[in-house]
């Protein structure tokens, strides 16, 4: 059974929200009379937002954008902005222009058609409509997605965009479905908007989705990489594309979109909180891409591939807000060197931190979209025990902690039905997740700098307008002994490794970061030039695991089609051994993608390894260009008597190899002593 932490309101907190309520009566009662200075902030603010209903569609003004949006299928059929009658790309069709979609079981596709359509809110100052399908049990329930769908759109006065989010709900008693993908997609105008932006330095003019069809192109390993042979655009000859290139986590995929440089145009889709997404801060989805398109994700298995929870048992009823997201549209004076590019993109990084004061909504209408009063915060510190680091508890600096569902420990990696809320911890461990929905969690954390996962074995409850004061907690990471050697980081990535440089012939120069230079296209088969004459040697105390240890465990190309399985190597020496004491090798992984790696102490060919991870994982971090996908920490008991004075090999050998992506990605190996 587990003990159950439920914090009261404190009188301090009532006494708050007294005072709160009187300041704020004595304000209203001021400000009865529009001061001339409010009324320029409401002329400022711009018109008021009207809603036309139309035969076959429903249109939104607010005097900045026009959203027009099918009725009743609830598709997003036109923005216009400023000079550009419609930011969409008009020549698609009207169920592909901007919509919801989503993937599942067998790969099929529902775009989330609805069926009638309700206005929310309709005032001056904001407009909510709403697309609703109550989802009906037929013999063929197989054509539509067993879900009842409520998908939201708002335009607010003043403001130069559009809200949208979903509600998606599932009854006790529909069908079982696999519910692989969710998410928001919108196709742009293809030929204003060539231009696209989705960090501070991943930005450039993109090849267009001709040039990425048979002719101007070839294709690579796998269908999303092209090498681009005839584009368009001369100035893109011999360049990568690849959807996976653009690829963020979730924590920082928060801004990103197009930009038109004939209309000095930006497009931009701005998520402020991911709370509602998939798998935590590390999880990675696709941004915007070739196209143009631009993409809101909700859910996705990439790189996690089927470890990702995406079953929705019959009989589990089910519901989850998705969003809000906004879509922000902005403009600038056009000038010859395009200094207006970076003028919308600031503006929209502004706008960015303008969304993120102003979470949680308080304008979203739905009950299912709890405001800050009805939300909740929990709060504490982190401290690490390790007494091989020291006596001392160690303050648990830039930890990240999150609330998610009940679960096992490290169970938020692959967690999808539920919430999840995230931050980062200060420079001594404190932390605060604010704007938490009321309900019950497990609180999940991993330090830099230690491996494993913390869960707090408490489960919390969080109550509207609660603060949850959690004690100093402690997490005692995975540890048997001292530290006799180790390698790279605990950092969940394998970033700090040997990462090479691309081909020449398989460059995408919108990858200027040296930091991002893990998602270049076909650094798997640099394995294969660079360790032509054998596989890894890792010598403790010589080599550098920045330069000598390779990002990624994968297969050796042989010939044309035969992939070899590689076996590396770490060398040490050990001055003194204790036959009857037991060793540890802590093994953390970054990602694993249908492979094995099979430990092997001194004998390289005894017919059963001292350990094995069997076939693991389905992330697809190589294929992808991720620096990681799932973690996996291995802590292996190695008996003294395996060891001899003097040098020792352990062999890593990664036994899969029917394909060239078949892998696996260190995060950090340490060998550990006997207990002292
Ligand atoms: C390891 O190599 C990196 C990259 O060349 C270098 O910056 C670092 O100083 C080296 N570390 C040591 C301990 O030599």
């Amino acid at each position: 059974m587990e003990k159950v932490v439920n914090a009261e309101s404190s009188h301090l907190v009532l006494w708050l929200v007294i005072i709160i309520q009187f300041s704020l009566l004595f304000s209203s009662a001021f400000s009865a009379e529009i001061s001339p200075r409010e009324s320029n902030d409401r002329r400022r603010k711009g018109s008021q937002v009207i809603l036309h209903r139309n035969k076959g569609s429903v249109l939104i003004d607010n005097g900045l954008v026009q959203v027009t949006i099918a009725d009743h299928s609830g598709h997003l059929l036109g923005i216009k902005y400023k000079t550009m009658s419609n930011v969409l790309e008009t020549k698609y069709t009207k169920h592909n222009k901007g919509y919801w979609d989503l993937v599942w079981d067998n790969g099929a596709v529902d775009k989330l058609v609805t069926e009638r359509m309700e206005i929310i809110t309709q005032t001056d100052e904001l407009v909510e409509v709403s697309f609703k399908k109550t989802w009906k049990p037929t013999p063929y329930y197989h054509s539509t997605v067993p879900l009842n769908i409520d998908k939201r759109y708002i335009v607010r006065r003043g403001v130069p965009g559009l809200y949208m989010y979903s509600i998606l709900e599932r009854r006790a008693d529909f069908p079982d479905a696999h519910m692989y993908q969710i998410r928001l997609a919108f196709k742009l105008n293809k030929d204003k908007f060539r231009f696209m932006a989705v960090s501070d330095v991943k930005q450039g003019i993109m090849p267009t989705a001709k040039d990425r069809e048979t002719g101007r192109c070839h294709v690579l390993a796998f269908k999303e990489a092209v090498l681009l042979t005839h584009p368009t655009d001369p100035r893109l000859r011999g360049q990568v594309d690849d959807k996976y290139q653009y690829s963020e986590e979730s924590k920082d995929n928060r801004l990103h979109g197009w930009i038109s440089d004939a209309d000095a145009v930006g497009f931009w889709v701005i998520t402020p909180s991911f709370e509602f997404r998939t798998g935590g801060p590390h999880k990675q989805e696709l941004t915007s891409h070739v196209g143009p398109v631009s993409l809101s994700m909700f859910a996705s298995i990439h790189y996690a591939g089927e470890d990702m929870d995406s079953f929705y048992q019959k009989g589990k009823p089910w519901k989850k807000v998705l969003g809000p997201v906004f879509i922000y549209l902005n403009s600038a004076s056009p000038d010859p060197g395009h200094g207006y590019r970076n003028t919308l993109w600031n503006d929209a990084k502004r706008q960015l931190s303008e969304e993120i004061k102003i979470w949680p909504y308080n304008f979203v209408a739905s009950e299912d979209f709890p405001h800050f009063e009805q939300r909740g915060e929990v709060n504490g510190q982190l401290l690490v025990r390790d007494r091989y680091m020291g006596k001392e508890l160690i303050q648990a600096k830039y930890a990240f902690v999150g609330l998610a569902a009940p679960g096992s420990v490290g169970s938020w990696k692959t967690e999808g039905k539920g919430y999840q809320f995230w931050v980062q911890t200060d420079d001594t461990g404190r932390f605060s997740v604010k704007n938490v929905r009321p309900g019950v969690y497990n609180l999940y954390a991993w330090v830099y700098g230690f491996i494993g996962d913390y869960k707090f074995d408490h489960t919390i409850i969080v109550q509207p307008g609660n603060k949850v004061h959690l004690d100093k907690l402690i997490y005692d990471p995975p540890r048997n002994g001292p530290t006799l050697w180790e390698i790279g980081i605990p950092d969940r990535t394998a970033a700090e490794f040997f990462i090479p440089e691309p081909n020449p012939s398989f460059v995408n120069a919108i990858i200027k970061d040296d930091a991002d230079r893990f998602r270049h296209y076909g650094l798997w088969d640099r394995y294969s030039d660079i360790y032509r004459h054998g596989d890894v040697v890792y010598n403790v105390g010589v080599s550098n695991y920045s330069k000598d240890w390779f990002f990624a465990h994968v297969c050796r190309k042989e010939g044309y089609n035969g992939e070899r399985r590689t076996t590396w190597q770490i060398r040490h020496n050990l001055q003194e051994v204790k036959e009857e004491g037991t060793y540890t090798l802590q093994m953390a992984l970054a990602a694993a993608s249908y492979g094995e790696v099979q430990v092997r102490i001194n004998d390289p060919t005894a017919v059963r390894p001292d350990f094995t991870t069997s076939r693991i994982g389905f992330d697809n971090a190589v294929a992808r260009h991720g620096i990681h996908g799932l973690y996996r920490l291995y802590s292996i008991s190695v008996p003294g008597n395996r060891f001899r004075i003097g040098e020792n090999t352990i062999f890593l050998k990664q036994t899969r190899c029917q394909g060239s992506f078949q892998s696996v990605m260190y995060d950090y190996i340490r060998l550990e002593g006997p207990a002292v």
